[in-house]
Formats: C-alpha cells, sequence, structure tokens
C-alpha cells in the first residue's frame, strides 16, 4: 500500500516535471523570468541559452547559477547545429523564447543584427521544436516574448489591444513583428502549441544602461548630461520587469493555446516627466540640493522615426488569467535607483570601452 503510495507520487511528480528553454536568460528580462522560474519550481529543469552579446551578463543570474534545477548553455539562437543538438540533449517539454536584439537605436544604426537574431533565429527555433515534438504536441508549449511596439505608433488617444493591426516602424519593432508573424504561421500550419505576449516598456533592476532609465541614472550619478531626444513629448507606459515575469509565469502556466496577451502598466509618462521624477528622487537619495539633477536635462537630436505613444490595453490577461501589475510607479522607480546605486560593480563591470565607444557614437554625433 505505502509502496503503491510513494509510485503513485512518483509518476505524479515525473509528469509535473518540465524541462524548459529560456532563451535570452543572461539579458535583462530573461534574467529575472529565469530566477523566477528556478527558484519558483524546483522540479522543473531550467535551461538557459544566451549568446551572451554585449546586451548579456552572468552576474544577473549570480544567484541562482550553483543551483541544481539550472543549466547555462552559451550559443547562438542562429546556429542551427548547436539548436538542433541542444534539443536532441534535453528534450525541452516547454521554451519561453525572449533572445532578441533589443534596442531600437542599435537597430537604426544595425538593423542586419536584428533580422538574424529575432527573425531567423526564431524559425531555427520553431523548427527545432517541430523536429523535436514532432506531431505530439501534448504538454508541449512554444512561448514568444514580444513587445507592443509591434502596433506601431498611437496619438494622443486610444490603446493597443490584441486586434490592433501590425504597423511597425523601427527596423527592431519590424524585425519582432516579422518572429510574431512566423510564430502564428507554425501554430496555423504545423498545429505547433504557441502562446505570444506583447508587452510594454520595463524597467527595474539589470537594465542595460543603454535604455533610458538606466542611462538617465547613470548619468545623473556621474553628473553627466541627460541626453533627451525632441522635446521629451513622447509617451511610454512602464512596467515593473518583476510584473513582466510574474505575468510570463501565469501566461507559461495558465494561457490558452494560440492566444495573444498584452501586458502592460496602465502607466504613461511623457520622457520628460519621468525624467524630471527621477532627478528628484536622485536628489534624494544622492544628497543633493532639490532641482540639482535636473539642470543635467539636455534637448538632443529626435530618434528617426521616434515612435509617439505606446499605450496598452492589458484587460485580456487581467480578466482571463487575473494578472495585475504589483507595483506603483513611483515605488518601483525608487526601487530601481536603490538597486542601481547599490550594485555599482555590476555598473562599472558594464562601462567598459565598449560601451563608452557606443555612447560616444549614439551621442556624440547629435
Ligand atoms: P536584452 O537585450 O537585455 O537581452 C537579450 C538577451 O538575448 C541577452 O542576454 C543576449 O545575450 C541574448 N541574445 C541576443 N542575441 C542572441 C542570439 N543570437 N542567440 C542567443 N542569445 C542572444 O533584452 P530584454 O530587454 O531583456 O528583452 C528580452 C525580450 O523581451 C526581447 O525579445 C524583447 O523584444 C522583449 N521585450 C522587451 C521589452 C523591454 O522593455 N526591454 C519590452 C517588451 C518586450
Ligand atoms: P528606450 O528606453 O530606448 O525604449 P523604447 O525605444 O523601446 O521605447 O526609450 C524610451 C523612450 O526614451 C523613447 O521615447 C526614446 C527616449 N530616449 C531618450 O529620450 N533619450 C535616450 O537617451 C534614450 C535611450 C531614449
Amino acid at each position: 500500500m505505502v509502496r503503491k503510495l510513494i509510485l503513485n507520487n512518483f509518476v505524479k511528480i515525473f509528469k509535473m516535471a518540465k524541462i524548459i528553454l529560456i532563451t535570452g536568460g543572461a539579458g535583462f528580462i530573461g534574467s529575472h523570468v529565469v530566477r523566477l522560474f528556478v527558484n519558483k519550481y524546483p522540479e522543473y529543469k531550467i535551461i538557459n541559452l544566451d549568446k551572451l552579446t554585449y546586451a548579456g551578463n552572468l552576474e544577473n543570474l549570480n544567484d541562482i547559477s550553483g543551483k541544481s534545477n539550472y543549466v547555462f548553455e552559451k550559443g547562438d539562437i542562429t546556429d542551427n547545429q548547436l539548436v538542433s543538438k541542444l534539443f536532441e540533449k534535453h528534450k525541452f517539454s516547454g521554451i519561453i523564447h525572449l533572445a532578441a536584439e533589443s534596442h531600437v537605436d542599435r537597430s537604426i544604426s544595425d538593423p542586419g543584427a536584428f533580422i538574424n537574431t529575432n527573425i531567423l533565429g526564431t524559425v531555427n527555433l520553431l523548427n527545432a521544436a517541430r523536429n523535436l515534438w514532432k506531431d505530439d504536441f501534448e504538454g508541449k508549449l512554444f512561448y514568444h516574448i514580444s513587445t507592443d511596439e509591434v502596433y506601431g505608433s498611437l496619438g494622443e488617444t486610444g490603446y493597443f489591444t490584441e486586434e490592433t493591426a501590425y504597423d511597425p516602424r523601427s527596423p527592431y519593432s519590424a524585425s519582432k513583428a516579422s518572429s510574431d508573424h512566423l510564430v502564428r504561421a507554425y501554430m496555423h500550419t504545423y498545429k505547433l502549441p504557441v502562446v505570444l505576449t506583447n508587452c510594454s516598456n520595463n524597467y527595474g533592476a539589470n537594465q542595460f544602461p543603454e535604455k533610458l532609465i538606466p542611462l538617465a541614472v547613470n548619468n545623473i550619478k556621474n553628473n553627466k548630461q541627460i541626453p533627451i531626444y525632441g522635446k521629451g513629448e513622447n509617451i511610454r507606459d512602464w512596467l515593473f520587469v518583476n510584473d513582466h515575469a510574474s505575468a510570463i509565469d501565469l501566461v507559461y502556466h495558465k494561457g490558452t493555446n494560440g492566444e495573444t496577451y498584452n501586458i502592460g502598466g496602465n502607466n504613461e509618462w511623457t520622457n520628460i516627466d519621468l525624467i524630471h521624477k527621477l532627478c528628484e528622487i536622485m536628489d534624494e537619495k544622492l544628497g543633493r540640493k532639490k532641482g540639482e539633477s535636473a539642470k543635467l536635462i539636455t534637448f538632443v537630436k529626435d530618434r528617426a522615426g521616434h515612435d509617439m505613444r505606446y499605450a496598452i490595453d492589458s484587460s485580456k490577461i487581467q480578466n482571463e488569467l487575473g494578472w495585475k501589475p504589483s507595483l506603483q510607479f513611483e515605488e518601483g522607480l525608487e526601487k530601481t535607483v536603490d538597486w542601481y546605486l547599490e550594485n555599482e560593480t555590476w555598473l562599472n563591470n558594464i562601462l567598459t570601452g565598449k560601451y563608452e565607444q557606443y555612447y560616444e557614437e549614439q551621442y556624440h554625433k547629435r
């Protein structure tokens, strides 16, 4: 009797155990997703495949790198042979695909890398999933992480819903839109089980200081000018990265096959208002006189094709899956600033010669 019980439980645990490939797990959002899955699901095996481009950083995962349910594999998602071998070796039951070239400004100066990784890399993973799973899709899932930027740019009113027509306008968003279409095409054509989410701008710990918030924090700290594109009137909808990770967890486990869910913070800020708020927080944290950091604000030449406004209607994921953001923006922003100030070594290790070269090219020609 006892033996039967033990055996049944063993069978249950074995059935539940999942082997999940997370791509881009050494990046900003990916590292939060890897940490969440490794800690929350000790019975799962999490394999993190990352090329470690300039944006990938294993320091993001120091705290979990020794865990027995975590494996890191260095590699490029566009590498056919490597990806096939990995799928054969680990026999994944699920894929959470985050690896991408992710910065709009870089996509403007060098679109090629975006086409390779975001489009061809995604197709490579889709093919590997089909080959491994054949037609037995029971318990399998290909989860593609995408962006609200695929929907284009809003005017003063309206929101992006899951029904909004795609209208990407930068090489980055066009490459993401293309990968979204391919994922859906594999679902329709081959019945591959897929789910997609399109999320708004994330902020939080471990974001590479090329994106607005960590770049501004770093510049304020070092008394460098804060470059604001155009008049700073563009609007973004900001979401705390840990809330994105919790949405990914929920969608992975409870999302409906074939569906898309929009994820957003319901938290719109013009860039200039956001930077003023950040300057206020930094003045306080750095013991500066009120208004001191804001003197660093500098308006620079606008980004080419700069999308005016993004805003997400996230009622579908809220109503169907019960997700909602956990933090108010000011609290999240303060936590973020604290993290960057407390993790000087993380930041300093990034600010190497290569970062300086990027910064020179990106900002000193403006
Ligand atoms: P990131 O640039 O911080 O990280 C990307 C990671 O992918 C890095 O670790 C990098 O080394 C890895 N990578 C890049 N090319 C690779 C390749 N060819 N093979 C294997 N690994 C490769 O990006 P992020 O901000 O964490 O974004 C992650 C995902 O979320 C992306 O798909 C992005 O489009 C999407 N997304 C981002 C945001 C945001 O605000 N950052 C919002 C919505 C959606
Ligand atoms: P970014 O963080 O690059 O995210 P995305 O382009 O994906 O929205 O930029 C956020 C906003 O901040 C966007 O409107 C461009 C603007 N921006 C600046 O004004 N100055 C900067 O130095 C950067 C990097 C961005």
